[in-house]
């Protein structure tokens, strides 16, 4: 789904312009949507991704960098934060250099679905909340296969709809008023809250997720929920 759907442009330049608008907020805002939990599944990721020792990472749709930022405390690691918002990257660039953390992450402009690295340019790739706000998936999560090296591992973050009916009750009865009067009260751009919200619920999440990842050729899918199922953790191999 676009941000708004009654516009004629692209998913891509809806979601450009939304998260450069939103920019300034966004770290504060997802602390307040998140509980706070958004800390604890950055560290799984960081946890899943240092299994592997690996030297060369992607974080795609880094945003402000939050991701990178802990994959950082992999010994002998380089991170590539790319992003499509160049305002979302301006934020990361600030922390990256408050943290003195330049010569480890390089954060760079661009889009997740025309990569400019080569083949098997990576050992981990890591999306954290950016695959369902991409405007064609499939070509987003090929694109990572092929500059995955061999065995290399991709790590999607991604907001999933709770399995249990009590539990899922319970989530789009929070989700649908708290989110969008987070916007409301914090944000100029209400419709934001409105386009995240709604997306989360709507985009394919656990097993019909991990069927797409298969149809692009992944392997030894896992899937790992956190908080009752409302955000899940995705780990998926490139193996031939
Ligand atoms: C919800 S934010 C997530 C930021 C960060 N990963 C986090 O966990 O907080 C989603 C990000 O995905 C980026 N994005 C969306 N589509 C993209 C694409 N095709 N290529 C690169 N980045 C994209 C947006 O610009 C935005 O910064």
């Amino acid at each position: 789904m676009k941000p708004n759907q009654q516009l004629e442009t692209s998913k891509k330049n809806q979601i450009q312009n939304m998260f450069n608008a939103i920019s300034i907020e966004y770290d504060f805002l997802n602390k307040l949507i998140t509980f706070g939990n958004d800390i604890k599944w950055r560290k799984k990721v960081y946890t899943i991704a240092k299994e592997n020792s690996p030297k060369n990472i992607l974080d795609i749709a880094t945003g402000t960098g939050d991701i990178a930022l802990e994959l950082a405390n992999i010994e002998g690691a380089k991170i590539i934060g790319l992003d499509i918002s160049e305002k979302m990257l301006e934020i990361g660039k600030k922390k990256i250099t408050n943290q003195n953390l330049s010569d480890k992450i390089d954060l760079a402009l661009g889009d997740a679905e025309n990569l400019s690295y080569s083949n098997g340019s990576f050992d981990i790739i890591t999306i954290g909340f950016g695959v369902r706000n991409f405007q064609n998936l499939i070509k987003g999560l090929n694109e990572s296969k092929r500059v995955l090296k061999e065995n290399g591992k991709l790590i999607i973050l991604e907001s999933s709809v709770p399995k249990n009916y009590i539990i899922k009750f319970f989530y789009l009865l929070l989700s649908r008023a708290y989110v969008p009067f987070l916007g409301l009260v914090f944000s100029k751009d209400k419709s934001a809250y409105r386009y995240l919200q709604k997306s989360a619920e709507t985009f394919p999440s656990g097993h019909a997720f991990v069927e797409i990842l298969k149809n692009c050729g992944f392997k030894n899918i896992l899937t790992q929920r956190q908080m009752f199922g409302a955000v899940s953790i995705y780990i998926a191999e490139k193996q031939s």
